[in-house]
């Protein structure tokens, strides 16, 4: 990975695909031409040529809760088992404030849900012990209750295991086999269907408010594929999320279409790989991706030592997908430029660029939470 660019000249020239012009060059000026025609083009050109087809087949979905138990302060603390098709189970951690339908965010976790607090009650799979409360870090839960907001969390490798052979044990194992194999749906694909089940659940409860997602990282990428195709979810949070999810690829900064596609090719679906090293014939950019969230609000998030995840771009690929909130009657990003570090940004869409490296920080879950405030309140 030394040939990768982490010098801002080194960037090369670039122009991104428009974003509000139909395939056949006609411009989209209002919001039932992007509503009716330029949305589902490009999602269905993002499924095709990135993230893989998520197939239609409906799969039956059973909540049952583990635990329920109320905590100091009003808090409640559920799991809930998720059981697909009778035969495929995903465990759900919720956390609830006192306050009755609160908003709720909702994020896939790398470790298994015990990893995201210490406390003992937290179910995990046998023999793995050892990572608990391990990334609590990321997931500041007294915090984010005191705001008056719920948290959801769920582990990605119940839905598809990270590894390069994940699929054989992947909830995929319900589906029919994909028609086409360069379009088939892989791990991202899978997380971020898992997300829209988990949703399921959390409405089905009864008791969650509007339900905003975040991710890091990989899971920052699910996120944003999430969000874009589930209209359900109330807001979007990419944390870092770099190549794939929200910088763009032309600049071939950090991370590039190659490099994510040879060190995880179990991520994208096949044909995103034939765009390796041919980032401009990629037919679409990651700013499109970001447009698909819109009208409901996003917050896109970077850092300054995480050039793997071309900060910059991240913040590039907002602006250029800004118009598409303006189009739908509301104020994009507020600013032109990047902003320094350590300054939010935010109208309907947010930003920041945090001092530090690659990691959700307690500094971050207070802007979103802040965010939030300002969106979903
Ligand atoms: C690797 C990968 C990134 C990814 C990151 C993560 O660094 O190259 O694309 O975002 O892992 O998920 O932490």
């Amino acid at each position: 990975m030394n040939d990768t660019i982490r010098d801002e000249a080194q960037v090369p020239d670039y122009d991104l695909p428009p974003l509000l012009q139909l395939a056949d060059g006609s411009p989209v000026r209002d919001a039932a031409t992007w509503r009716g025609q330029r949305r589902p083009q490009l999602l269905t050109l993002l499924a095709q040529q990135v993230y893989g087809q998520t197939p239609l087949q409906g799969i039956p979905l059973h909540v049952e809760t583990l635990e329920s138990v109320k905590l100091s302060g009003g808090v409640e603390r559920r799991q809930l088992r998720l059981l697909l098709d009778g035969a495929h189970a995903l465990q759900l951690l919720l956390w609830l404030p006192r306050q009755r339908l609160a908003p709720v965010f909702l994020g896939l976790n790398f470790n298994g849900n015990h990893s995201t607090h210490p406390d003992t009650a937290i179910l995990t799979p046998p023999g793995n012990e050892a990572v608990r409360g391990s990334n609590a870090g990321r997931w500041p839960v007294e915090g984010i209750l005191a705001r008056g907001y719920g948290l959801a969390t769920l582990h990605c490798g119940d839905l598809f295991p990270d590894r390069v052979d994940g699929r054989a044990d992947s909830v995929q194992r319900l589906f029919e086999a994909p028609v086409d194999e360069g379009s088939a749906w892989w791990a991202v694909a899978t997380w971020a269907w898992g997300l829209s089940r988990a949703l399921d659940a959390l409405l089905e409860t009864g008791d969650c408010g509007p339900v905003a997602l975040i991710g890091h990282s990989r899971l920052g990428k699910t996120a944003l594929w999430a969000a874009a195709r589930d209209e359900r979810f109330a807001l979007a949070i990419s944390n870092n999320s770099g190549c794939a999810g929200a910088a763009l690829s032309r600049r071939r900064f950090g991370e590039t279409v190659a490099a994510i596609n040879t060190r995880f090719p179990h991520w994208f679906c096949r044909n995103f790989h034939a765009y390796n090293d041919r980032e401009d014939a990629l037919p679409l950019d990651q700013h499109m991706l970001l447009a698909l969230i819109a009208p409901r609000p996003l917050y896109v998030a970077s850092a300054t030592e995480d050039l793997w995840a071309d900060p910059r771009g991240e913040f590039l690929a907002t602006l250029a997908a800004s118009p598409v909130w303006q189009v739908l009657g509301h104020e994009g990003l507020p600013v032109r430029e990047q902003p320094a570090p350590d300054t939010p940004v935010a109208g309907r869409v947010g930003y920041h660029l945090r001092s530090g490296g690659h990691d959700v920080s307690a500094w971050d879950w207070e802007r979103y939470l802040d965010f939030a405030d300002s969106q979903l309140r």
